[in-house]
């Protein structure tokens, strides 16, 4: 398999599939478990959301959504456990009886959930299944938005993201905090320094801090990819000692917020038990 240019397996013939069984399937193999882990912290910091603004219908972009995966988490009160079962076993059916079956899962929600990612299929599956309300197909690396996309930029309360940024840097979140000064809560690999995103958005007004404790992303696909992310943390100066050397990759949770904005959320989400199995 090849590697991309941070010495991570490159995954992105599953990122523009018509449907997410490859994804699943290829990420069940390697426990692909971050989404999970965000879960009950997106929970979380959408109802302080909530209670800090009185907006009771947040808007909440899924930067780098795929096929919907954090939004379908939410929204159909699943897991990625009971997700990878869904997915398994199911070659016989096709795209549309996949769609069918998934929108049955969906139950009424009170988010409005954007998803972004530069993966037109994946977007376009995760509309049809009803996992997200709009999209936005963009990679706000290289481009400005549209005006049409700043007119949905505009409305975001919240970013999320899990798996994202490191394929996104600053340029894309500043693009994105520019319309509307969102939350922000990114679950970001130990390899990729926040630093840049955290001082860019400063700019913006923003205030970040770093969740305590660190959460298991995946496995690594193989012997030679944990050797170069081993390289590469070395080189980071983050030691990998207890965690990567163990055989997984681990992300930390960055919060950023606008100045002013909800002084209890950093202390809240660092309350929350640092596993969630539901
Ligand atoms: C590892 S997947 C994460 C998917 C999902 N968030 C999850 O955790 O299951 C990374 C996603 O980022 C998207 N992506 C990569 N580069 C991007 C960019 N420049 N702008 C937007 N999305 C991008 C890919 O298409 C892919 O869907």
């Amino acid at each position: 398999m090849p590697f991309d240019s941070t010495g991570k397996i490159s995954f992105d013939h599953i990122y523009t599939e018509p449907d997410p069984r490859a994804f699943f399937g290829t990420l069940r193999r390697l426990d692909y478990a971050i989404p999970q882990q965000a879960k009950a912290y997106f929970a979380k910091l959408i109802d302080e959301y909530r209670a800090e603004t009185g907006v009771a219908v947040p808007t909440v972009l899924d930067l780098g959504c795929s096929y919907g995966v954090n939004a379908a988490l939410h929204r159909c009160g699943t897991s990625m456990e009971r997700l990878y079962d869904h997915y398994r076993d199911c070659e016989s059916l096709s795209r549309d009886e996949l769609i069918a079956r998934d929108r049955r899962m969906v139950a009424t929600d009170s988010v409005r959930f954007i998803g972004l990612d530069a993966s037109a299929p994946a977007l376009d599956y995760a509309l049809a299944a009803g996992f997200i309300d709009e999209a936005i197909h963009a990679d706000l690396e290289s481009e400005d938005p549209t005006e049409e996309q700043r007119a949905l930029l505009a409305d975001v309360d919240i970013v999320i993201s899990t798996g994202c940024v490191g394929y996104v840097t600053e340029k894309t979140l500043v693009r994105i905090a520019r319309e509307n000064r969102p939350w922000m809560a990114h679950f970001v690999l130990r390899m990729f320094s926040y630093r840049p995103v955290a001082e860019s958005l400063a700019d913006f007004g923003y205030e970040t801090t770093g969740i305590d404790g660190v959460f298991p992303q995946r496995r690594f696909a193989s012997d030679e990819e944990q050797s170069q992310i081993l390289d590469n943390l070395s080189v980071a100066g983050v030691d990998p000692r207890g965690l990567e050397d163990g055989g997984r990759l681990y992300a930390r949770l960055y919060v950023s917020r606008p100045n002013g904005a909800a002084g209890g959320l950093a202390s809240a989400l660092n309350a929350l038990p640092l596993r969630d199995q539901g």
